[in-house]
């Protein structure tokens, strides 16, 4: 979920919305703001997408210069109006961002004393006993000092207080929460993002503060109630709303920013006049020692973490472990003394990973931080923080933010490949000159759009779909399946090649398409005769490959995504932009919200 509150001077209501919008990409099944107008509090909410509260408020206005707002990813409570923040009880009105885990003991003790909630939310729960606390007397602030003590699990929270339009109130526990001090106004919100079109100086809440935040001022408390300091910086997040260009959806505007995103993330990791892997970073531990390297994110940053593994075990020769967050973090699997654990994640803010990595830290490893946002939680907890820079990804389904992470974790093998002295100085420059070639050979694959766009054609009548890969192109073929499923809807399962024969080939008819993502390498043949196991039983295949493997492949392809020949070291990389193409393609025709696929939310801060 997205949150935003301003105390402002002027009307709130229009850049409440606006700053939900750039919120949206963090939940989108319902929004809503709450001011104080002369009638005092209000609020205007709607089901569905952002511009169903813009319709609303439109017909209907809503007066007042001081409010909150919120976009929702349902937790509790299904996606209704009477379920969209703000929720008001009494003289409080609240937004809240990750989910209350005592709720239902909290409505418990709060029917007692004749507290009834309206919706199904467990942020109501919240509400109420603020105000249970305002009517026994409280002040707001000790009210909500009083509330926060009682609430288990996530939560970023904004309150308004009706009577006091000088006043907000918020909170942060694991959920992430920004103070942005204008000239004469003051915001809060869920990133520096959001807050970018009103001002730069920005102030992060640490986990567990909390803060009184009035005209000119805001004062921060710690979990234990203590006045601390947090120092305001001036964030780098740009005040342009990112917009389409000439794209029909942001993703495939970021499909079609990979070139120059890729060559960024190069640019910081690789000396490209010597074309020589040249690190910015001070490394707090030394590549050469390390015992171990385990590697813990979520969605598509954990098949980037796979594809990875590949790279340091065969360049570095280093043990590596690869696993999704949110079981490696209820595992709490031993980890070896001198390990590295590197925590892969674009918003930096995914509870799971989160969670992951505190758990490594705490068992004592070296944390690295692989993001695209530099400040969030996950960088401001992690040792040292490789970044991906490839600017805000807005799109659901992840892409340039993929190829930024396998650009800058291929840079980081070859580095710890040549301080572990298990690849030559002339190796580690074949493998950056790959990479640096590897730029405009994504330009030629995008040149292609247009074939993939007919093979989706095809596709899109599928119901289901299988992927192949071997080995670095395994985690592709997983990789290829979500994006289908993320954004199409179709079923979509990505295996390892070889385990075609254990079990999917039962799956195999005419009626099932089976991609298979085998650029030329060492184990092309191998993944060949997967594939022609395939045809035999009459499986239509899409084969995504070069002009040697397409030579090789021979007869009965139904279709041949072609792209250049590269090392195999990057194949992985450009093997990734028709696998997006593909799913792309496939969910225009099938007319689906592209942008904003059903259940799904860019940032997931909830576990
Ligand atoms: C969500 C997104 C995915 C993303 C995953 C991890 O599920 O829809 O695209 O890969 O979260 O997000 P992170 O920000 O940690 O990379």
């Amino acid at each position: 979920c997205g949150i935003v509150g301003i105390i402002g001077v002027e009307p709130v209501a229009d850049r409440l919305v606006d700053a939900l919008r750039r919120l949206e990409y963090r939940g989108y099944d319902s929004a809503g703001i709450a001011t104080i107008t002369a009638d005092g509090l209000d609020r205007r909410r709607a089901e569905g997408k952002l511009n169903n509260l813009a319709g609303k408020l439109a017909n209907d206005p809503l007066a007042g210069t001081i409010g909150i707002g919120h976009t929702r990813w349902a937790t509790h409570g299904g996606a209704t109006e009477t379920n969209a923040h703000p929720h008001i009880a009494g003289k409080v009105a609240v937004v809240h961002n990750g989910i209350i885990e005592n709720f239902k003991d909290l409505l418990q003790d709060l029917a007692r004393d004749g507290y009834f909630p309206q919706s199904q939310t467990d942020t109501e729960s919240v509400a109420l006993w603020v105000t249970r606390e305002l009517d026994r007397g409280a002040a707001p602030r000790q009210a909500v000092a009083n509330t926060l003590p009682k609430l288990r699990g996530t939560f970023g929270l904004v309150f308004l207080f009706d009577g006091d339009d000088k006043l907000l109130i918020a909170a942060r526990q694991g959920s992430p929460l920004a103070i942005g001090h204008g000239q004469t106004e003051m915001y809060l919100g869920s990133d520096a993002f959001a807050l970018a079109p009103f001002t730069n100086q920005i102030t992060y809440l640490d986990e567990g503060d909390w803060a009184i935040v009035t005209p000119g001022k805001a004062e921060i408390f710690d979990f234990d109630g203590n006045p601390v300091q947090r120092i305001r910086q001036t964030s780098s997040a740009s005040a342009a709303l990112a917009d389409k260009g000439n794209h029909r959806h942001f993703m495939a505007k970021e499909i079609y920013e990979q070139p120059e995103t890729i060559s960024h993330t190069l640019a910081h990791y690789v000396d490209l006049s010597e074309e020589k892997v040249a690190l910015r970073e001070d490394l707090p531990f030394d590549f050469a020692k390390l015992s171990r390297l385990t590697i813990t994110a979520c969605g598509t940053a954990f098949y980037a973490g796979l594809v990875a593994k590949y790279w340091f075990e065969r360049y570095a020769r280093l043990a590596v472990d690869v696993d999704v967050a949110s079981e490696f973090r209820y595992r709490e699997p031993p980890l070896a003394d001198n390990g590295l654990t590197l925590v892969i994640s674009q918003s930096g803010e995914t509870a799971d990973t989160l969670a992951a990595l505190r758990y490594a830290a705490k068992s004592g490893q070296h944390i690295a931080a692989l993001v695209n946002v530099q400040e969030s939680t996950i960088a401001r907890e992690s040792h040292v923080v490789f970044p991906t820079l490839c600017g805000p990804e807005i799109g659901v389904a992840s892409t340039k933010a993929f190829t930024a992470q396998l650009t800058a974790l291929a840079s980081l093998a070859i580095a710890a490949g040549q301080a572990r002295g298990t690849i030559s100085a002339s190796e580690a420059h074949t493998l950056v000159r790959a990479l640096v070639e590897l730029p405009s050979a994504v330009s030629e694959v995008l040149r292609h759009e247009k074939s993939i766009e007919g093979i989706a054609r095809h596709l899109a009548r599928a119901s289901d779909v299988l992927y192949l890969g071997r080995g670095q192109m395994f985690p592709l073929a997983l990789e290829g399946a979500l994006k289908l499923k993320e954004i199409s809807y179709i079923h979509a399962e990505g295996y390892a090649a070889g385990e075609l024969k254990h079990g999917p080939i039962a799956l195999v008819n005419e009626e099932m398409p089976v991609v298979v993502v085998a650029p030329s390498d060492d184990l092309m043949e191998k993944t060949l005769s997967n594939m022609h196991e395939v045809s035999a039983r009459g499986g239509k295949i899409i084969l995504i490959t070069d002009a040697e493997g397409r030579a090789q492949a021979g007869d009965g392809i139904s279709d041949i995504i072609e792209m250049p020949r590269v090392h195999p070291f990057v194949a992985p990389i450009l093997s990734s932009i028709p696998v997006q193409l593909l799913a792309y393609h496939t969910a225009v025709f099938m007319g689906t919200d592209v942008d904003q696929p059903r259940n799904l939310a860019k940032s997931v801060t909830v576990e």
